[in-house]
Parts: structure tokens; C-alpha cells; sequence
């Protein structure tokens, strides 16, 4: 870590095509938001990178599906994952956007500077072309099988599954992903960056001189830069992209891999005027975070890039994790096999530690890993609750019982109390070791032997045997407790912010930093503290079953492909807005006796409680759905079922198999709102 003034951590812009997963936060996010907490605590110049990536197909392709625009689509998307990070505590600088004025700027300069100096090749070639859609089709808008690996559903500019970039025309069997035809060839002229010239320069830069990098990145350049590389088109037959900055060029975008890790750069100029010294003095490390299917562009192409510009830095260390799956089977979210952020959000409200310390549990360091609901829960139950929680908890517990939530003094020292306390600047060098070398899951395993050192040493003390007799002893007892406790907090930061704000609350102290870890006076005798209650809480089984409910019925709908039911008849506009939708809340709910599905429900709707009678009583337990946030239609008229009077109708979404689903807003808005 020593030789560098400065610190630039970008982290892979996600499309801004969908929600974010626990997969991106595992792979990606949390990572880099561990190490820039860490670097940030030991007060490093840092500074932390992201933002949406908003062209190329993903985007289009969406928008085609959907019936939208690429415009609404990116808008939707930003804002939506925007929110997600920040309500995870990952800390960005700044989440810009590709479709950002500076973005265009700074990346048409940069293509323009290559242009000038001769570093692109241009050529015509034949390439696939769609004569239903007219349109060229490269990267996602063509599928085949790959060529190195012989998976089935190759991308036009990769292989997600050995991660190979490839062209178009490498596809073995291609099929267009807009009709499903067999593409035609026709002619097209491109620009080509000849990465088969950047071989030599990579290979000394990648095999020779970061050796010290990950062995599955490693890995994976040592394979490409042997197999040999070949140029690679920069620009696209496409309407949605950053046009190139090239006379007679209408028609033509750049390709989205070239603009969108420049998007790291403009985003630096977004952020600070400053921010030629993050990207050029070589003082500066910079570390790119990602996934693994970002390898390549982030190892090879992005640095023949930036090196054939010439005055940029190259990244020092590009730490790319495996995937995580789910229960066992990929995350997919064309099959909805995911867990989303948004709804987590939702459902453990308040639990975004749990999730993040999960998930660096369980990272993907090194192999695909698995996350299970069963583990979540155990992982919660028996380690953040029965250690992390139970050790913080005690000592300060024990602070207001004893000593009336005032630090005691700290007596003669026993030979046990000095082995205790100097254990903690031995694990806070194995943790700066872990984490300077990203080995995220064991520095966090080792914050938690700290709090196991706790509990050993409450354990082991005994302090409510000897309260009557010797409280001085105690005194001393509770000392050292509280300084485990703030040592803790600060090793514990990178990992569980939420967690640390808390701790941070109860002891009424705020101001550590990483360097004092290993005192002993981080709460100093006569400080008053505040009351504290519980940092986590157990979650029971039930509320695990949910979620696997949830996924099973997932499952089921993938496996029997709901059935669907035809277009209704054609309405018109004025029908349609005569239907008045309405935001509500469910405030109260019970089964209406002697009936097997229906459920008498007390709804907010923004203007006055309303009681609506609903069919949903073998779907729902009528507590799990108080508070939650429906749509409902409230000016239908009343109707009596059972005697009772129905005042409105929830709508609720529903499959071939009869399965109901809340239609609910994706965010917590006022009830009243009107919905078009
Ligand atoms: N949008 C890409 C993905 O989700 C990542 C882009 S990273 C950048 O795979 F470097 F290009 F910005
Ligand atoms: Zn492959």
C-alpha cells in the first residue's frame, strides 16, 4: 500500500436496464465499498466511481420489448439503482450516467484523439444484417453458439460463459435475437482497434509486471493473450449510442464497450476540477471492481485504449469476482431467479447490514458460490446475533447496570486483561493484510474474531459474580469490554456502516479514525453513555419460508410457462381514463366469518378509510399484508358481498395457475396518488 498519494476505485457502471440483485451487490459493489470505507477510515485521498451505463443493446433491446423508448427505459433504471446503493450504504463519490452532456464530450475526445493519430484501422466488411428488422446486428441483438467453449447462446461480442470476446461473424450458427431469422451478410464500413498490435505491451504489462493479480484474472488474460487477439470494431450500425465524431458517419454510434469505461473518467470530471490527478499522475493506484464477464474489457481492451491515448494511468489492480448463484441455479433475471434489492428493501427493512455481511461471507473470491436463505438466516441467527450482537450488547448492558452507563476506571491489569487487549492490534494487521490483497470474506471473518475475543473475555471474567465483592475489578472488566467494543466499531465500519451508526449512538462518541486502533482509552473513564438496545434480531423460520416460497413459485411459473389469456376487446381512451386507479394502504385486515377466501379489508385510499371485501384469503394471512401499499380502483361501484359493503376492488395480478400477486408501487408513495 506504500508509494501511492492517491486512490481512484471505479466499479463496473451497471446497465441500466433492470433492477440490481444481490449478484451485482456480491460481486461487485459491496467489495468496492469495503475497501473504499477502508482506505476513506485510514484517511487516504479516495475517491469512489459509478454511475449508469445507458447505451448499447441491453438498452435498446429492453426498450424494444417493452414498447418503450431507450430514453425511458435509462431513466427508470438510473434512478431506480441509484436508490438501491445508496440505501445499501454503498458510498459513491458520484453515480453519473453515460447519457450525461461531459460523458459525450469527454468520450468523443478521446475517440478523437485516437482517430487523429492513426490508432483505428477502418475497414468494410460483410456483416450480419436482419431483413425484417433492417437492421445490422452485433453484440446482443445476435446470438450462436460459441466458438471456444460451444456454449449455445454466445452474444455477437461475448461469451458470457467462458468470457471470450468474439466477433459477429465467430458465431457459430447465429440467429438474430429481434426475429429469431437467420441473418444475411452486407456490407458496412467500421473502425477497428487493432488490439493483435497492443499484444507485446499487454503481455509485459499483464504475465510480467501484475503477476500479483488474482489467479482467476491472471488466469483468464494469460489464455486470451495466448490464444492471440484480433481487432475489434469500435463503432455500430445503431441510433442509440454516442455518435462518432467523424465526418459522414450518420447512422453510426460508438460501440458501448468503448464509451462506457471512459464513463469512468468523465464521471471523475463530473465530480472534481481536480481530476487530472486521479487519471494521470502515476502516484495515483487505480482499481477497477467488477465481475468476471468484465474481464476482458477491463484488462485488455480498456488499457489498449487507454494506452494508446497515452496519457492516462493503467489500473494497478483489477480484483474481478465469480458469479453467485441462487439456491443452487444461476441468477436470471429473464426467469426472475433473483433476489431484487429493491424488495429486500422492502421485506428487511432495516437489514441492509445483514445482507452485506452475508454477502462478503459468502463472496465469490475465488469460485461461484451459492447464497441460500438458509444460510442468510443462520448466518444471521448464530454469528451477527449469538456473537456480534450478544458481545456489544452485554458490555453495554452491563455499563448501565453497573456503573450507570458512565466508562469506569481502568485498575491494575491483570495477565489475562494485557493478552486480551494486545490480541487487537495483532488481528487489525491481519485484516489491513486481507484487505489490501481483497480477500474481503476473511478480513471480515477476522473483525469477527474480535467480538468472539469479547465474548470469550466476558465469559471468561465473570464480572456478574464478582459485582458485590470487588467492583473496582469490575470496573477494570467493563473497561476493557467497552474498549473491545470501540476497537470493534472501528474495524467493523467497512463492513456493517449501518451496524457502527448505531454503536456509534449508544456510546455517544463519534470521532475514531483506523489509526487508534489498539487503544486502550477509545472510551475514556467518566464518558456517559446512552442506552442501548438490540443491534440485530433473530429471524425466524417463517420469514425464511417466504422468500423460498417465493422462489419455488418462480420456478413453478418458469417450468409451466403460465398460460395466457388473449387480448380483450379494444377500449377507448375516455374508457380507459374512467377508471379511477388510486396508491392505498392496507390498514386493517380480517376473515369474514364463515367464508374460506374472503377477507374484509380497512383501506387508506388518501381520500378516507374505505372497506373493501377481497377473494384473497387463500392467498394471504390477513396480518402479513397490513402496511403494505396496494392499487386499488375507487370508483367502482359499491357492491354488498356477505352482507358487507364493498366500496372499491384491489387490483392484483394473476397466473394461469391461479397464483395472486399485490400489484404495488416500487416505492413507499402517499396513498391517493392517481395511476395512468
Ligand atoms: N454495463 C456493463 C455490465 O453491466 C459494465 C460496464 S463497466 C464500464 O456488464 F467500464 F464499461 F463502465
Ligand atoms: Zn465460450
Amino acid at each position: 500500500m506504500k508509494g501511492f498519494k492517491r486512490f481512484l476505485i471505479t466499479s463496473a457502471l451497471p446497465y441500466a436496464n433492470g433492477p440490481l440483485h444481490i449478484g451485482h451487490l456480491a460481486g461487485v459493489y459491496v467489495p468496492s465499498d469495503i475497501y473504499t470505507r477502508y482506505l476513506r477510515a485510514k484517511g487516504k485521498d479516495v475517491i469512489s466511481i459509478c454511475g449508469s451505463d445507458e447505451h448499447g443493446v441491453p438498452i435498446t433491446l429492453k426498450a424494444r420489448n417493452e414498447g418503450v423508448s431507450p430514453q425511458d427505459i435509462v431513466d427508470k433504471y438510473h434512478l431506480m439503482n441509484k436508490n438501491s446503493f445508496k440505501k445499501f450504504g454503498i458510498d459513491f463519490d458520484i453515480y453519473a450516467r453515460t447519457s450525461a452532456k461531459i460523458h459525450h464530450e469527454t468520450a468523443s475526445q478521446f475517440f478523437k484523439t485516437l482517430y487523429d493519430n492513426g490508432d483505428f484501422i477502418e475497414q468494410e466488411t460483410e456483416q450480419y444484417y436482419d431483413n425484417e428488422a433492417s437492421q445490422f446486428l452485433a453484440d446482443r441483438y445476435i446470438t450462436g453458439t460459441c466458438p471456444h467453449c460451444g456454449n449455445e447462446n454466445a452474444y455477437g461480442d461475448q461469451c458470457e460463459n467462458c468470457g471470450t470476446s468474439l466477433n459477429p461473424t465467430d458465431l457459430i450458427n447465429p440467429r438474430s435475437t429481434i426475429s429469431g431469422n437467420k441473418p444475411v451478410l452486407k456490407k458496412t464500413k467500421h473502425w477497428y482497434l487493432p488490439l493483435d498490435k497492443h499484444v507485446p505491451f499487454l503481455k509485459k504489462w499483464i504475465l510480467e509486471e501484475h503477476k500479483n493479480w488474482k489467479a482467476n484474472v491472471y488466469g483468464q488474460c494469460k489464455s486470451w493473450l495466448d490464444m492471440g487477439l484480433q481487432p475489434r470494431a469500435v463503432s455500430r450500425d445503431l441510433d442509440w449510442g454516442i455518435p462518432l465524431p467523424i465526418e459522414n458517419t450518420k447512422g453510426k454510434v460508438m460501440y458501448v464497450w468503448f464509451d462506457a469505461p471512459i464513463g469512468y473518467i468523465s464521471a471523475t470530471r463530473e465530480l472534481t476540477d481536480d481530476w487530472e490527478k486521479y487519471w494521470k499522475d502515476p502516484d495515483t493506484k487505480m482499481v477497477h471492481f467488477i465481475g468476471k464477464d468484465n474481464i476482458v474489457f477491463h484488462c485488455i481492451f480498456f488499457p489498449s485504449m487507454l494506452k494508446a491515448e497515452g496519457s492516462y494511468i493503467l489500473p494497478d489492480n483489477v480484483p474481478a469476482n465469480e458469479f453467485l448463484n441462487l439456491e443452487g441455479e444461476k441468477i436470471s433475471t429473464s426467469r426472475n431467479w433473483a433476489v431484487w434489492l429493491h424488495e429486500y428493501l422492502v421485506e428487511f427493512s432495516g437489514k441492509q447490514d445483514v445482507l452485506r455481511y452475508v454477502l462478503t461471507a459468502n463472496a465469490p473470491e475465488t469460485k461461484d458460490n451459492d447464497f441460500t436463505w438458509k444460510d442468510f438466516q443462520s448466518r444471521n441467527n448464530n454469528e451477527l446475533v449469538a456473537i456480534l450482537g450478544n458481545f456489544i450488547n452485554r458490555a453495554l448492558v452491563l455499563t448501565q447496570k453497573y456503573f450507570n452507563g458512565i466508562v469506569p476506571e481502568l485498575s491494575e491489569l491483570t495477565d489475562f486483561d494485557k493478552e486480551t487487549l494486545e490480541e487487537i492490534p495483532k488481528l487489525k494487521k491481519k485484516v489491513e493484510n486481507s484487505l489490501e490483497n481483497f480477500r474481503f470474506r476473511e478480513a471480515q471473518k477476522i473483525v469477527m474474531d474480535v467480538a468472539r475475543l469479547g465474548n470469550k473475555y466476558l465469559a471468561d471474567t465473570e464480572p456478574w459474580k464478582i459485582i458485590k465483592t470487588d467492583k473496582t475489578r469490575v470496573g477494570t472488566i467493563i473497561n476493557i469490554s467497552l474498549q473491545i467494543t470501540a476497537n470493534l466499531s472501528i474495524l467493523l465500519e467497512p463492513f456493517l456502516p449501518f451496524t457502527v451508526e448505531k454503536i456509534k449512538k449508544y456510546v455517544n462518541f463519534t470521532k475514531w479514525n483506523w489509526e487508534m486502533i489498539g487503544q486502550k482509552d477509545l472510551l475514556p473513564p467518566g464518558h456517559k453513555m446512552n442506552q442501548p438496545s438490540l443491534l440485530f434480531e433473530k429471524i425466524e423460520d417463517k420469514t425464511i419460508e417466504k422468500q423460498v416460497n417465493k422462489l419455488l413459485q418462480t420456478r413453478k411459473i418458469s417450468e409451466n410457462t403460465t398460460e395466457i389469456m388473449e387480448q380483450k376487446d379494444i377500449i377507448s381512451f375516455d374508457d380507459f381514463t374512467k377508471v379511477d386507479i388510486r396508491t392505498a394502504t392496507i390498514l386493517e385486515a380480517e376473515k369474514v366469518p364463515k367464508t374460506t377466501n374472503l377477507l374484509k379489508l380497512k383501506i387508506n385510499t388518501g381520500v378516507g378509510e374505505r372497506i373493501l371485501v377481497a377473494g384473497i384469503a387463500g392467498h394471504f394471512d390477513p396480518d402479513e399484508i397490513i402496511g403494505k401499499q396496494i392499487l386499488i380502483v375507487l370508483n367502482l361501484k359499491p357492491r354488498k358481498i356477505r352482507g358487507i359493503e364493498s366500496q372499491g376492488m384491489i387490483l392484483m395480478a394473476e397466473t394461469g395457475e391461479g397464483k395472486l400477486t399485490f400489484v404495488s408501487p416500487t416505492e413507499k408513495i402517499p396513498d391517493g396518488c392517481t395511476v395512468k
